[in-house]
């Protein structure tokens, strides 16, 4: 079986499950995951620490366009590169996750980053997650998912990460915090979270992680045998 030059695109809401399922899909077809979340966390962590207001379009572009960004594979998973920083841990704290969405809005850093994204998903065998892989970055993906779940289960999951970690968590909140950013990443005016017209749509909110991935895996092996 040929898998390579595919492209298999994940979007979805926040804590649907993207990217543990993008990784599962990814390792079992040694294809390269790629979170784009998370350049756009990292983007968003050099704004908090140079005290950028995310509301200030200009002056995040012009951080962005001097800001070197690597996912790196490594032997326990993916680490984020910033400026050579190893970023992984620091660009999951709370106070990143509730400003991204801002960061993330703006049409100036959405193109740089869209263009960025584009040259990694080049030589296709990538599996990315998103908010727009399957309509902005890779239109044309061989398989496109879009991932939905109950923002209750959502935050059940997030919740239940969080207190794994040994963090302490607030489910209301982590609740609230998640409908905020649903809301502003599909109310933005540039490229908001939306199911391209040709994607799959997948309800995990009952299915488990490894359900989902099978799911996915049996759309890439159709794709697959029409070739
Ligand atoms: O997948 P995540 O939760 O790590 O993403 C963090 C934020 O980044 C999300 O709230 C919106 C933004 N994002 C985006 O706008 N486009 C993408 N392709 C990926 C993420």
């Amino acid at each position: 079986m040929n898998t390579k030059e595919l492209a298999v695109a994940i979007d979805g809401p926040a804590a649907a499950g993207k990217s543990t399922v993008a990784k599962l899909v990814a390792s079992e077809l040694a294809y390269i995951y790629i979170d784009t979340g998370a350049m756009y966390r990292a983007l968003t962590l050099k704004v908090l620490r140079e005290q950028i207001p995310p509301d200030d379009d200009q002056a995040i572009s012009d951080l962005l366009a001097k800001t070197d960004m690597q996912l790196e594979q490594g032997d326990s998973g993916q680490h984020v590169l910033m400026d050579g920083e190893d970023v992984t841990e620091a660009i999951r704290s709370e106070y990143v996750t509730n400003n991204v969405s801002h960061v993330a809005k703006h049409a100036s850093v959405r193109k740089e980053m869209v263009q960025r994204q584009r040259e990694l998903a080049n030589k296709r065998s990538v599996v990315m997650d998103g908010r727009d892989i399957g309509t902005h970055v890779i239109p044309d993906a061989e398989v496109k998912i879009f991932l939905k779940a109950s923002v209750e289960e959502r935050a059940k999951r997030r919740y239940d990460e969080n207190v794994k970690k040994g963090f302490t968590a607030d489910f209301e909140k982590l609740k609230e915090e998640i409908e905020q950013r649903d809301q502003i990443d599909s109310k933005r005016e540039v490229a908001p979270l939306v199911k391209a017209n040709d994607a799959i749509e997948l309800d995990t909110t009952d299915l488990t992680i490894n359900q989902v991935a099978a799911s996915v895996l049996e759309e890439v092996s159709k794709v697959l045998e029409t070739r």
